[in-house]
């Protein structure tokens, strides 16, 4: 039976066996307010039916109260589909054959796509997903901001970008909650690495946090409406964050007021006194008893059970503080599993693989382009001297065009209906006219399966890395067009929870073999799929350079509409991709990943960078980069033209508008993403020299031209003076910078705030 039909019943029942309640309960009745609806219900709790619905009651639920017909919640990750069920209390699987999803594209693939309208298509169909599968809370998205390359769940997260993560992350969380789901956004705050995560103190001065770490959270909050938020497993000012009184209390709640759902990271909650007083609502968790133990439906043990319960006896812990969390658990029931306009979802449908393989291929980057783009196999004649005239020969290269990249990477691992390869989307798109043929050329990463979801692939590899390069050096010599699709994978030390990378260079000899296969083939072609940025050294030895992400179930065939031209690359690089790790702003251990302080029993780390992250440290330094933040190739031009400021001189306080008309100046439909970035001339704190404050990604034909308008409020030119705890605007000039990424700003209009 379908858990609305339950509720409806039940509300039936109880008014029917209760004879002095002569109609249905307020907290049941769908149409009286919400906070009415919560005050009912919890008036009519015990003080144990409270604590029962602040922790979990199994790996990926919490409960309700049974007594009154209140359903449970059930959590589930992720941000890139709905995780296939398991156990009750055992990560184990629970063997459904009804949980295969469709896999989305990673959150960095969504990111790249620079497409708000895309983002709220991504978050409602993963919330009709969530939907039907019954779930009430979807562990996700990810909002972490890209402070280091090598942080291995940048793949989850929106990029490098404060304002362009609030941008997509809003229209995400919309669109899922518009499904009776809340969307919950992790993972608060300053979690921008996975080594030693829950054992890291990250020490980040409150300017940094509010114009870097905390502006996509607050957007989630404050224009996303988001109904849930997951504290993150490292500490931040000494506190652990899950109950970090600081940030969930004073900044989250009360400042921002959000008036959802803390969740803890599972086994993120550590302290039982924190735990009560510091803003949590619900612990949730991997183990019992923090992350120490491993003891089996123990969840009576969690800081939020019976210690909880004793505090509450005996006065260590306050009914006040208990009801703040027993309401904002019920809001969110009310919200989600009890929603009246209880929709039902959908599952897998072909609408939703559509989405996917659309929102997978805006966001493939087309970073160089010699001309070997889009492939024109018609225009090719099978070269000549191997004396053949029949079709002619596509080699990929690399393991990337074949191992399938859904399983894997952590909790966001997936069950997928299924996934589309390069090797077979790019013999489909081919099929008849060229015979598209495949080198392994190394070996990367042989498994196939994570978590025992198995993708029944056979990775296993007798030749030796001598052989497997000679043999792809070969392969290229006969072949007409040569492709390589390799990049990173999730595997522990890539693009993976739990691990952070070592380096930015391409594992497995990967630059070696491409610059091997760039000497014998004339306009090389080279497919980077990873989460996260990697060194191009030979960048200037290839034809043209791709960037795609995990791109989830239609990821082969998105990756083959770019290729072939069937869609026109609009991607743009939602982070920098430095040349090498050590131009970067992370020059310390102490900065990451960490030292060891006598005494402590954390690490310690120190942003000493400061709001120098990415694009912010590049731009300001002067350091040249591999391709930078925002940049990315179409195979049509636009031009830029006719730009001004509404007003040259405004008062601080007012808004401010910048026109500008961007022209297909091409003969194929295409994207373009219009950027807008601030530079304050003189400021009395250092302040990068650009930041983005505004973007539009617009659609145009072959000669068609729009223009665009850009609004900035007085925020969009303050930075955040931490002593007065206010952004603040200092009047003078600014420079209104331009352009299609954040080194090519050709337009700089002057602005004068009096
Ligand atoms: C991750 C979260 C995830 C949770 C539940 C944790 O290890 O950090 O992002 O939602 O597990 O799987």
């Amino acid at each position: 039976m379908k858990r609305a039909t339950v509720i409806f019943i039940t509300a039936a029942i109880l008014a029917a066996c209760c004879p002095r309640q002569s109609s249905t309960p307020v907290y049941l009745d769908p149409t009286k307010p919400l906070e009415e609806r919560v005050e009912d219900a919890l008036q009519r709790m015990t003080l144990e039916e409270k604590v029962a619905i602040t922790h979990a009651q199994s790996k990926f639920s919490s409960a309700g109260v049974p007594r009154l017909g209140i359903p449970e919640l059930w959590h589930t990750d992720g941000p890139h589909g709905i995780r296939p069920e398991v156990l009750w209390d055992e990560w184990d699987q629970a063997g459904w054959t009804n949980d295969s999803c469709t896999a989305y594209p990673a959150l960095v693939n969504l990111a790249a796509t620079w497409d708000r309208e895309l983002s709220a298509l991504y978050g409602k169909c993963i919330g009709e997903e969530a939907r039907y599968r019954e779930k009430d809370i979807l562990l996700g998205p990810g909002v972490n901001m890209g402070r280091t390359p090598l942080n291995g769940r940048t793949f989850e997260y929106m990029g490098e970008d404060p304002y362009l993560a609030a941008q997509l992350v809003v229209p995400y969380i919309k669109g899922v909650q518009e499904q009776g789901v809340a969307a919950c956004v992790k993972h608060f705050a300053v979690n921008n690495q996975e080594t030693r995560r829950t054992k890291t103190n990250s020490n980040v001065d409150d300017r940094t946090l509010y114009e870097i770490y905390f502006p996509a959270f607050k957007a989630a909050v404050q224009e996303g409406g988001a109904w849930a938020i997951m504290g993150s497993y490292n500490l931040w000012n000494g506190q652990y964050n899950c109950h970090n009184k600081r940030l969930l209390q004073d900044i989250l709640k009360d400042e921002w007021g959000f008036d959802g759902v803390v969740i803890s990271d599972w086994g993120g909650c550590r302290d039982d006194d924190e735990a009560a007083a510091n803003g949590l609502d619900i612990e949730m968790g991997t183990w019992t008893n923090g992350l120490q133990g491993a003891a089996s439906n123990t969840y009576d043990m969690y800081h939020l059970a019976n210690p909880y319960l004793e505090r509450l006896r005996d006065g260590r812990a306050t009914e006040e503080g208990l009801d703040d969390k027993a309401r904002r658990v019920l809001r969110t029931i009310f919200r989600t599993a009890m929603n009246p306009v209880q929709n039902f979802g959908s599952f897998t449908s072909p609408e939703h693989f559509a989405a996917s393989r659309k929102i997978a291929a805006e966001g493939i980057v087309l970073l160089k382009n010699g001309g070997a783009l889009p492939l024109r196999v018609d225009e090719i004649s099978p070269r000549a001297s191997l004396g053949r005239d029949d079709k002619p020969t596509i080699l990929l290269v690399g393991e990337n065009a074949y191992k399938m990249m859904v399983v894997g990477g952590g909790s966001s691992n997936l069950k997928a209906k299924y996934e589309v390869i390069p090797l077979d989307a790019l013999r489909e798109a081919f099929e008849g006219k060229a015979d598209v043929v495949w080198e392994r050329g190394y070996v990367g990463d042989t498994r196939t399966d994570y978590n025992a979801v198995v993708t029944g692939q056979d990775l296993s590899e007798s030749r030796s890395p001598e052989q497997l390069k000679a043999d792809a050096v070969a392969a290229a010599k006969e072949a007409d067009i040569v492709i390589f699709i390799g990049g990173l994978n999730k595997s522990k030390f890539q693009d993976n929870e739990g691990t952070d990378r070592v380096d930015i260079v391409l594992p497995y000899g990967q630059d070696e073999l491409i610059e091997a296969l760039a000497e014998v083939t004339p306009n090389l072609i080279v497919v980077n799929i990873s989460g996260s940025p990697v060194a191009m050294p030979w960048a200037d030895k290839v034809n043209a350079i791709v960037q795609a992400w995990y791109g989830g179930s239609e990821s082969g065939h998105a990756l083959a509409d770019v290729l072939t031209g069937a869609v026109n690359p609009s991607g743009k690089l939602p982070f920098t991709m430095p040349k090498a790790l050590a131009d970067g702003p992370i020059k310390t251990e102490r900065q990451y990943p960490g030292i060891e302080v006598e005494g402590v029993p954390y690490w310690e780390e120190y942003y000493d960078e400061g709001v120098f992250i990415g694009y912010r440290w590049y731009s300001s330094k002067d350091i040249p980069v591999q391709y930078p933040f925002g940049y990315g190739l179409s195979y049509t031009s636009f031009e830029l033209s006719g730009a001004f400021l509404t007003k040259k001189v405004v008062k601080a306080g007012s808004n401010v508008t910048a026109k500008v008309t961007v022209k297909n100046t091409g003969d194929k439909a295409g994207a373009e993403v219009v950027q807008l970035y601030v530079n304050d001339a003189e400021a009395s704190v250092e302040r990068p020299v650009r930041e983005l404050k505004g973007f539009q990604k617009v659609y145009l034909a072959p000669g068609e031209a729009r223009t665009l308008s850009f609004t900035l409020n007085p925020e969009d030119l303050s930075f955040f003076d931490a002593d007065a705890h206010e952004w603040k605007l200092e009047p003078g000039d600014f420079h209104i910078l331009i352009g299609t990424s954040s080194e090519d700003l050709p337009i700089d209009l002057l602005l004068t705030v009096k």
